[in-house]
Formats: structure tokens, C-alpha cells, sequence
């Protein structure tokens, strides 16, 4: 599934607020290696590379596209094009961040315990996912997903993301494994200029794409008019213009 450097940086302050909530937790000291998975454009691996200025960093990320823009903006780190399920290091991360990037990757139960074999003997891997697939937002892009004329087309779409299991789930599965196992979920209510339609311009950045890369241009403007419409009745404009777009997001940080 591709993804768009532009339209995910429409929102980049208010998306990258939760990798600072996230590293501020680690309490891992003198970091030498830290590594971003699924870095997109390079926005938290910066916020990774301001955490520890002695660190090497690097970023891994499956869209070619994010890669380019992340290695424009920070040119002294080190970007691949690989994706997180085939990423084998080499070598032993201090910290491993995976910033909004879990939730499109399968098999948790096997796929973090694999994570922590590449953390250092005093690690942290740490973790945020959005956790909003009960939000309007998300219930609305599958309730227009499954009626005609879409249903046919969209049949897969809300399958592309991976469930985000119970805060017990991850610290039953990461506790035998670590250390210490903190886990905590935020709900951030980002102030978005320009009613409903910004709630529309951010989960194309994000949520709706797996809805929309199955149809042509004009299906696309046809399924977000509906969607737009939907979302102005759930996500009241308030009266200074903007629109608050309430975001559960659990975070886990799990050190050896
Ligand atoms: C929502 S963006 C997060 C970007 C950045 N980490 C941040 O904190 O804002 C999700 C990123 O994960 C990448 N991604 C999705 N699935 C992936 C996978 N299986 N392997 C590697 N990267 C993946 C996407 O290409 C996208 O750049």
C-alpha cells in the first residue's frame, strides 16, 4: 500500500507530538544505536535523533517515497527500503521506535518477541499505535465501505489494518521477555482548522487510504463526498472554525 510524504505532513505537528510523549519514557541511557521503523518521512526519527544526539540512527520504512523525503531531511542518517516483517537488523539497537507503524504490520505475538532479540542487553523497544478503530472517523470509512456501490471493491480495506490488542495482550506477551513493561493509553484531542473536511485531509494521510487505493479518481471523489458528509454530522465544527479529533493511542516501552 503506498503512502503519501505530502499529505502525511499536512498534520505532522499534531502527528508527531505522541514520538516525544513516547521517548520521553524510555529510560535507557548512553545510547549508541537507535533505530525508526517505519520512519515515514523522517519525522520521529528526528525527534529520535534530538532524544540522543550520541546516537548512530537509522530508519527503515517500506514506501520508497517516505524513505526519499526522510533522507532529504536528515541526510546524516541512515534509511532503508525494507519492510518491518523481512527488517533482520544487523546488529543490537539501545532503542528500537516504532512510531504509528505496528498497527499495519500482522502477527503481533510473533512479530514483537522478534523485536526485542535486536534490542541490547539494557533496551527499550519503544512502541505507539493508534488505537481508534471505534472511533467515528474509522466506523464511518466502513459503514460507506460496505454498502453499494463500494462493497464490491472495498471488501478487503478494512482488513489491511492489524488490530491493536488489550494493554494485558502486550504486557502478557512482552513481561516474560523484559525487564519492565510500561504500557499507558492517551486519548490527544488535536484542534483541526477547517471543520470536518480537516478530519477528511487527515485520515487521508493515513486511515482511509486502504479505502481509497482500490478506486479510480472519480470513485474516489464519490466515496469522499459521502464519507465528508458522514463525518460533518459525527465531528461538530466548534465556533472558532476548528474541529477536535479525539485520538486514542496506546504506547508501550519495553526494556530488557
Ligand atoms: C503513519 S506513518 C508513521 C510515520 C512516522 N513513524 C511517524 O511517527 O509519524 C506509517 C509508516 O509506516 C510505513 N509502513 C507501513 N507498513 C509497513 C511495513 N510493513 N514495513 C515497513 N514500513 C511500513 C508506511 O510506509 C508509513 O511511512
Amino acid at each position: 500500500m503506498s503512502w503519501s510524504p505530502k499529505q502525511y505532513t499536512v498534520f505532522e505537528d499534531q502527528r508527531t507530538r505522541p514520538v516525544r510523549d513516547l521517548l520521553n519514557a524510555v529510560s535507557t541511557t548512553d545510547v549508541m544505536a537507535a533505530i525508526d521503523l517505519g520512519c515515514g518521512p523522517g519525522n520521529s526519527t528526528g525527534i529520535l535523533v534530538d532524544r540522543f544526539p550520541n546516537a548512530s540512527v537509522s530508519g527503515i520504512d517500506s514506501s520508497a517515497d517516505m524513505i526519499e523525503s526522510a533522507r532529504k531531511r536528515l541526510p546524516k542518517c541512515q534509511f532503508t527500503v525494507t519492510s518491518i516483517e523481512a527488517w533482520d537488523g544487523p546488529g543490537s539497537f539501545d532503542v528500537i521506535l516504532a512510531n504509528a507503524a505496528l498497527h499495519w504490520v500482522p502477527n503481533h505475538a510473533s512479530l514483537l518477541p522478534r523485536l526485542i532479540k535486536f534490542l541490547s542487553s539494557r533496551g527499550s523497544l519503544a512502541i505507539q499505535m493508534p488505537d481508534n478503530l471505534n472511533e467515528p472517523a474509522h466506523r464511518l470509512m466502513r459503514e460507506i465501505a460496505v454498502e453499494q456501490p463500494w462493497a464490491d471493491k472495498l471488501a478487503k480495506s478494512a482488513g489491511e489494518r492489524t488490530i491493536v490488542e488489550s494493554a494485558d495482550w502486550y504486557y502478557s506477551l512482552l513481561r516474560p521477555l523484559c525487564s519492565r513493561v510500561d504500557i499507558w493509553r492517551t486519548t490527544y484531542h488535536h484542534p483541526l482548522a477547517g471543520g470536518a473536511n480537516a478530519v477528511v485531509e487527515w485520515f487521508k494521510g493515513s486511515g482511509l487510504r486502504p479505502f481509497l487505493l482500490p478506486l479510480n479518481d472519480v470513485e474516489q471523489e464519490r466515496y469522499l463526498s459521502q464519507y465528508r458528509a458522514a463525518v460533518s454530522d459525527a465531528y461538530p465544527t466548534l465556533s472558532d472554525g476548528t474541529v477536535l479529533l479525539p485520538f486514542p493511542r496506546l504506547f508501550i516501552v519495553a526494556s530488557r
